[in-house]
């Protein structure tokens, strides 16, 4: 068994040092559980082994709370047992996917700074039964030191009735010091969150926690299950130069200071490509205020031309994880990760002006955009953090390729198949044709930029000829459609597979 005394730095606790089996004993069927982790960081991964193997034999389900996406040790390993019974707030595991597209999980796909104090009221269901918490350490008092994510990680010790800590001796101890915990009070007692620099720390460096409501500590050496970032393509390029091209000129009026405002930039290979490209640009002095710190930040911070990153988790590629670990001394002086309640914050997002950077699956000539539903049922991710940084920002994009599934549909279509973000949220679309600068557009002047400078050659014929008969046969209305007819570029996908024009 791995020794983590050195760890658990309050004596008194290492009486409550136990197997993960044991742990795994005090869940209880039908509970709530919440659980650290964030884009599959920081999240534990013995525990969730030791329930998975519990309910293979005992056949019960626990409803799964975690920040975001986890990794296989948990999502994967209680999905294919048929153990959870409600999952939320955000998911990229193929088998809770399955199970939420077969009715068999009940998902609950939310903003995600909305979802500490959602559960803090129990609107999903009662509130926190068990908290089970990666951590790097424990501290004298009793407090929780987080490893690569924080999440809701706070907020769900807080209410939690018992918390099993999963100590991981893969997670350095150099991670101490990168937390900064704040947990707003409630209305109407809640405080406006005090950061007016994306630097400024607000908290403490742990989660608060005491020895009484720790009910299990258990040791664990599985490291993070990060995932391979696709490699830049030449369209990630070209939407990375779109963007650099329209941030010179929104330098040059005036509109933004010279090293930019805070940059938020959504999950993903995409998003990693554009943050990456910033590299080669002439910016210095970059701040990041975001949710997932990714390669491309390291890249930036490597290159010299990153003055601070926020987020709520670092989610490397398997190299990059590497890199940050060989390097964590150095990262740490300039990163700091928050639960994700104040790293998606609305008010901070608006206060700070950030530029925030999303990836759509699809959006739509008058400028709504899909970020959750293939084909308007079946569920991908989520909104994950899109929305919290969207509608809050002070610019913001969404990116896509122009086209999906090797040129069989296009992303841009005349009516998204579902809505996550309304036309109300985002300023500047980018695919690798071109920029959409949709600022104080009406719906009839978007969709002509939309079309001509976004979609892909292929498909602009139809798009134009949807819009030109659409606006025939309402007179010119304010959003030009022909219902009956929106979603049949929808329909074609699924029937044959192609809508190219041949
Ligand atoms: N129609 C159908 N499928 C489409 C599509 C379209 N218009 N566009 C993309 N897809 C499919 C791709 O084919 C791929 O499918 P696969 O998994 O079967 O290979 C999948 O969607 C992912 O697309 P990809 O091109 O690999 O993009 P990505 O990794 O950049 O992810 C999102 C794109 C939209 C799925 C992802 O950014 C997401 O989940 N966003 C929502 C949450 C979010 O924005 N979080 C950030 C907040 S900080």
């Amino acid at each position: 068994m791995i020794d983590i005394r050195d760890r658990v730095r309050n004596a008194a606790l290492h009486a409550k040092i136990t197997t993960a089996e044991q742990a795994a004993e005090l869940i209880k069927p039908g509970m709530n559980l919440g659980v650290s982790g964030f884009t599959p960081a920081g999240y534990p991964k013995c525990v969730p082994l030791a329930l998975a193997e519990r309910i293979k034999k005992e056949n019960f389900k626990i409803n799964l709370w975690t920040g975001a996406s986890v990794g296989d040790e948990l999502d994967g390993a209680l999905a294919r047992v048929g153990g959870i019974a409600r999952r939320l707030p955000y998911q990229t595991n193929k088998d809770i996917q399955k199970a939420v597209n077969n009715g068999s999980i009940e998902y609950t796909d939310l903003h995600l700074s909305h979802v500490a104090q959602m559960s803090r009221y129990g609107f999903f269901g009662g509130k926190v039964d068990v908290a089970i918490i990666e951590a790097c350490a424990i501290t004298e008092e009793g407090h929780i030191v987080p490893t690569t994510s924080l999440g809701n990680s706070a907020s769900f010790v807080q209410s939690a009735d018992l918390v099993i800590v999963e100590v991981n001796t893969s997670q350095p101890l150099a991670l101490e010091g990168m937390h900064d915990v704040y947990v707003p009070l409630d209305p109407p007692h809640r405080l406006p969150v005090p950061i007016v620099n994306v630097d400024d720390r607000i908290g403490t460096p742990y989660i608060v926690c005491g020895p009484e409501k720790i009910a299990a500590i258990v040791a664990c050496d599985i490291p993070d299950g990060v995932r391979p970032l696709g490699a830049i393509d030449d369209d990630a390029r070209a939407m990375s130069a779109h963007l650099i091209d329209f941030l010179n000129k929104e330098v040059a009026a005036g509109r933004m200071p010279k090293n930019l405002l805070p940059l938020q930039s959504g999950v993903g290979s995409v998003a990693n490509a554009v943050i990456s490209g910033l590299v080669d640009s002439p910016y210095e002095n970059l701040t990041v205020f975001t949710e997932v710190i990714q390669d491309g930040m390291f890249d930036l911070i490597d290159a010299g031309k990153l003055a601070f990153a926020s987020g709520t988790s670092l989610t490397p590629s398997p190299d990059g994880l590497k890199r940050l670990y060989a390097n964590i001394d150095e990262y740490r002086k300039k990163i700091v990760l928050r639960p994700q309640e104040i790293a998606n914050s609305p008010e901070t997002a608006r206060r700070l002006g950030i530029i925030a950077m999303n990836t759509a699956i699809e959006f739509d000539i008058y400028g709504h955009v899909n970020s959750t539903h293939v084909m308007g049922t079946r569920m991908m991710n989520g909104i994950g953090g899109s929305g919290d940084f969207a509608r809050n920002g002070y610019l913001t994009f969404f990116f896509t390729n122009s086209v999906a599934k090797g040129g069989d549909i296009s992303s841009i279509v005349p009516m998204c198949s579902h809505i996550d973000h309304t036309e109300h949220d985002v300023d500047v679309f980018i695919t690798e044709q071109g920029v959409a600068d949709v600022r104080g557009l009406s719906p009839r002047e978007r969709a002509k930029v939309i079309i001509e400078n976004c979609a892909h050659p292929d498909y602009k014929p139809m798009l134009r000829d949807y819009y030109e008969r659409a606006v025939a046969a309402t007179k010119n209305a304010h959003t030009p459609h022909i219902l009956s007819e929106a979603l049949s570029f929808h329909t074609r996908f699924q029937e044959t597979g192609s809508m190219k024009i041949k």
